[in-house]
C-alpha cells in the first residue's frame, strides 16, 4: 500500500477519516524547485491569503504544462492508494523563509463541489530543525490541535474543510512545498 493512515497524529484514527500521507510521489526536485524560482521571479509579488510573510504563487500551476507530469502524478498516486479518481483543480507554490508561517485557514468553498473536494500539500524542501509544523484543528472543539512535523518528500491528502495552520519557520533555510486542491471523480 502506497499509503498508510495518518496514525502518528494522535486520535485521528477515531475522529476522522481523509487523512492520507505518502513518501512515494515520484518527482524530480530539482525541476521542480527551478520552476518555482522562475515563477517567483516572474510574479514577485505573488498572492497573500492566509501566509504571514513567505511568497505563495498563483492557484493556477495545474494549467501549466511545465507541471502537468506533478499534477498527473499526484492523481495517479491518490488513484493506486485509494481505489478513487481524482483531479487537480488548483495548484500552487509556498517558499517560506526564516519567520514567516501561515495563519489558521481551510480550503472550502474555493470550488463549487466543495463536499467532494480534498486538499493536500507536497513538501519539496524540508530544512532541518524547526521549519513548520502543520497544525489541524479538530472541527468540533476550536481548543484541541494535531501537529503534523513534515519530512521532505512526504505529501499529505486531507479534507478540505480541515481548518488548519503552520508555525513559523525558525531555521536559517526556506521551507518549500506546493499546496492542491482536487475534486473526487
Ligand atoms: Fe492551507
Amino acid at each position: 500500500m502506497p499509503f498508510s493512515f495518518l496514525k502518528n497524529i494522535e486520535g485521528y484514527n477515531e475522529l476522522f477519516s481523509g487523512f492520507y500521507i505518502s513518501r512515494k510521489l515520484n518527482f524530480d526536485k530539482k525541476d521542480i524547485l527551478e520552476k518555482i524560482e522562475l515563477i517567483k521571479n516572474k510574479d514577485t509579488l505573488g498572492v497573500n491569503l492566509s501566509n504571514a510573510g513567505g511568497y505563495q504563487t498563483q492557484p493556477y500551476l495545474c494549467q501549466y504544462p511545465e507541471f502537468s507530469d506533478l499534477k498527473k502524478s499526484i492523481e495517479l498516486l491518490f488513484n493506486e492508494a485509494t481505489g478513487r479518481k481524482i483531479v487537480v483543480t488548483e495548484m500552487w507554490a509556498n517558499v517560506n523563509p526564516k519567520g514567516t508561517y501561515n495563519n489558521k485557514h481551510d480550503h472550502s468553498g474555493t470550488t463549487q463541489e466543495m463536499f467532494s473536494m480534498f486538499s493536500g500539500v507536497l513538501y519539496i524542501k524540508v530544512p532541518k530543525g524547526e521549519s513548520g509544523s502543520l497544525m489541524f484543528y479538530n472541527p468540533f472543539s476550536e481548543n484541541i490541535a494535531y501537529t503534523y512535523d513534515p519530512l521532505e518528500d512526504d505529501i499529505l491528502f486531507f479534507p478540505n474543510y480541515m481548518a488548519h495552520s503552520v508555525t513559523p519557520n525558525f531555521t536559517d533555510e526556506e521551507r518549500v512545498s506546493i499546496a492542491f486542491n482536487g475534486d473526487l471523480l
